[in-house]
């Protein structure tokens, strides 16, 4: 599928306007359609979808809030995106060691290292106390974090 994309050329190829046959105007409606389907596709994966991250963070609900400020066994998550790790005010003193020294050094949870550590907690942050063994697929976790950055409410 991204394949395809980054070849939009020989993708693009069948529906010139220089053809003009019936046949191959039918093939322009129906390839036209899938590409409107492929970009939306494309678009829900690459952006990641909040409602589909909404399901997703299912599985963080136990431990974290993510529409009110309220903090469980780990930090409430509203925006959390673009927050430098280990400082949300209500759980300082509750951070692992591990986090607040990766903050102190500059981490900030960007998409990329929002990604980073929902796939590999461990490795992403050494010492964090996060009891999760990370998200292995990419979709969720595109999904999940435009669910956190949607800024969810109640
Ligand atoms: C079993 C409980 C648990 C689950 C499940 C869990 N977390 Fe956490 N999470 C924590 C704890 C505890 C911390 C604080 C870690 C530390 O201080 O070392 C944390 C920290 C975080 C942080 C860093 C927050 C900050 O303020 O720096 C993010 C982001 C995060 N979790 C996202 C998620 C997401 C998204 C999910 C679901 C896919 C999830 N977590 C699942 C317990 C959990």
């Amino acid at each position: 599928m991204m394949q395809r994309l980054l070849r939009p050329r020989s993708y693009f190829a069948p529906c010139r306007p220089s053809q003009s046959s019936p046949g191959s105007a039918m093939f322009r409606a129906v390839s036209s359609a899938s590409l409107l389907l492929l970009v939306a596709t494309v678009g829900a994966h690459a952006g990641g979808d909040p409602a589909l991250g909404k399901k997703v963070f299912n599985r963080c609900i136990a431990c974290h809030e993510a529409a009110t400020d309220r903090d469980k066994v780990g930090p409430h998550l509203m925006g959390v995106v673009g927050r430098t790790a280990g400082t949300a005010e209500s759980f300082l003193g509750h951070y692992s060691e591990g986090m607040k020294s990766a903050g102190a050094a500059g981490l900030v949870w960007d998409e990329a290292n929002l990604a980073e550590y929902l796939r590999a907690p461990k490795l992403k942050v050494p010492g964090n106390k996060m009891a999760f063994g990370g998200l292995s697929n990419d979709d969720d976790i595109a999904n999940v974090i435009a669910y956190l950055k949607a800024d969810p409410k109640p």
